[in-house]
């Protein structure tokens, strides 16, 4: 991370400053001239609720923050606002900046978070990077509502997100799975988390047919990567479980994808990218939940090999499955990391994948789809998580009728269903390799991005980290 925050230790009289205000009055500390204040208050009128001012050896951005609306709204808004601040001492390059608020504690982390996820970059591979590179290194807080520790919990969730985004955002070649999962116990190794790699001569031992078979075209082997948080007195007895896919590049193997559909599927490791950043968040903050993190990972390809549509793969759990196209590899992989959570009678399993297209025509980026079996409760507790930190969920149905597509004249179920409600069906087959409550979560829209969204910078997003990260702090009761 190239950004650092911390609690200011004094006030800085000519620093680079934001202030977040409700009422004029409270400007008193920004030491408005008499100009500039007539300035605000026209602005205001504009109903503009960021306003710049520009003097000769500062700049300031005030932001005006409402109090009416729900909060979940409010905070939003309020990231956004951070991100377009940020905007504005990035291009006036500058290297510090002061965040002034007498407002909440939410209030003022809502606007810095989005300060620090608007500033992330992926410039690793531009040779002129320094050029490109944003300016703002370091941001200090203000308040007497937010403590050293909200702080740094922040700046742990930052991380989080920027570890995850540039896990999708780096390419095949130079990310494989086996890479990948170095990469993972790396992560492990700083935040105090179990990391265990299964290679494939385990994955083969253990009879994960499903991430086998999609294997089959690959030049790199299977790794099955199991991150563990357990704590010394955890709040809960079972673990909550989060199984992310980790397909590295999907080209479709056979069932070859055309190419203007192929160019992003780097980001088909997302769900991957997204357990290996909540579980590194969750660990680094110590939060008192047990947590286990799951990654079958390979990536999917076409060659001599490959498995092939009519082709019967038996499954992890001895289920078998006809493949009747190949591009529906993420299912394939995710069964077995599903069946194989049974062993840990787990208090809940969510799973996170870039799973289907259909999600992504459903609902566009601006939410994930989202599925529950025998977790009512919890469903309901993760969409309040899903809506603090704006990471929604768009709730579709687990109804019977959908599982009818996915019956085979020759084996237990087929690996696609028909042509509709392509995102419930493989809902369902997921189900299929389920025993307990269970959460299946499709970010195939909120993903990866082709064009920036304010803080959610263009490419991997990292969505589903600060999601679980909240969820998980819910379960801690803090
Ligand atoms: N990785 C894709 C889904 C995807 C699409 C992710 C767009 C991100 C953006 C997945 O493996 C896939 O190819 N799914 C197929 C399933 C179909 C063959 C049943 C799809 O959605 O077309
Ligand atoms: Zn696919
Ligand atoms: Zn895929």
């Amino acid at each position: 991370m190239d950004i650092k925050i911390q609690k200011a230790a004094r006030k800085a009289p000519i620093a680079d400053a934001v202030y977040l205000f409700n009422a004029i009055n409270d400007l008193k500390d920004a030491k408005l001239s008499k100009d500039e204040l007539g300035f605000v208050r026209k602005e205001l009128k504009l109903k503009r609720k960021v306003v710049r001012i520009n003097r000769y050896k500062q700049n300031l951005v005030l932001v005006q923050v409402r109090h009416d609306g729900a909060k979940d709204t409010q905070h939003e808004a309020l990231r956004k606002q951070g991100n377009e601040a940020l905007a504005v001492f990035n291009k006036a390059r500058s290297a510090r900046v002061v965040v002034y608020s007498s407002e909440t504690k939410e209030i003022t982390l809502a606007f810095v978070e989005g300060m620090l996820l608007g500033d992330y970059q992926f410039l690793k591979y531009i040779k002129e990077a320094d050029e490109k590179e944003n300016s703002v290194e370091e941001i200090s807080v203000w308040s007497k509502n937010v403590s050293g520790s909200d702080i740094e919990t922040l700046s742990i969730i930052t991380e989080a997100v920027y570890n995850a985004r540039d896990f999708v955002n780096e390419p095949l070649s130079s990310l494989n799975a086996v890479k990948f999962a170095e990469e993972v116990k790396k992560l492990g190794a700083a935040c105090h988390a179990k990391v265990e790699v299964f290679n494939k001569k385990k994955i083969e031992s253990l009879r994960m047919g499903g991430l086998l078979a999609v294997n089959r075209g690959s030049i790199d082997p299977p790794t099955f990567t199991i991150i563990e948080w357990k704590p010394l007195n955890p709040v809960n007895k079972k673990p909550y479980i989060f199984v992310g896919k980790g397909v590295m590049y999907d080209t479709g193997g056979l069932s070859l994808k055309p190419s203007n559909f192929m160019d992003t599927m780097k980001c088909d490791m997302s769900g991957g990218a997204a357990v290996a950043g909540a579980l590194y968040a969750v660990a680094k903050a110590e939060l008192p939940v047990h947590v286990i993190g799951m990654i079958p990972a390979t990536d999917n390809r076409p060659d001599g090999n490959a498995y092939v549509p009519g082709d019967i793969v038996t499954m992890l759990d001895g289920s078998t499955v006809e493949v009747l196209n190949t591009d529906a590899e993420g299912r394939m992989i995710l069964a077995d990391a599903l069946a194989y959570a049974k062993n840990y009678d787990p208090e809940l399993v969510i799973d996170i994948a870039t799973l289907t297209g259909a999600a992504v025509r459903a609902i566009g980026t601006n939410a994930m789809v989202g599925m529950k079996v025998k977790s009512e409760k919890q469903f309901e507790e993760l969409q309040k998580a899903a809506n603090k930190v704006h990471e929604r969920i768009v709730e579709f149905p687990m109804w019977d009728e959908y599982k009818e597509t996915l019956k085979s004249p020759i084996a237990d179920l087929k690996n696609i269903g028909g042509a509709e409600a392509g995102a419930i069906t493989a809902g369902k087959f997921l189900e299929h390799f389920t025993d307990y409550p269970y959460i299946h979560l499709d970010i195939a829209g909120p993903a990866f991005l082709s064009k920036r969204d304010s803080y959610r910078t263009e490419g991997g997003t990292g969505v589903g980290v600060r999601l679980f990260f909240e969820f998980i702090r819910s379960k801690a009761g803090i």
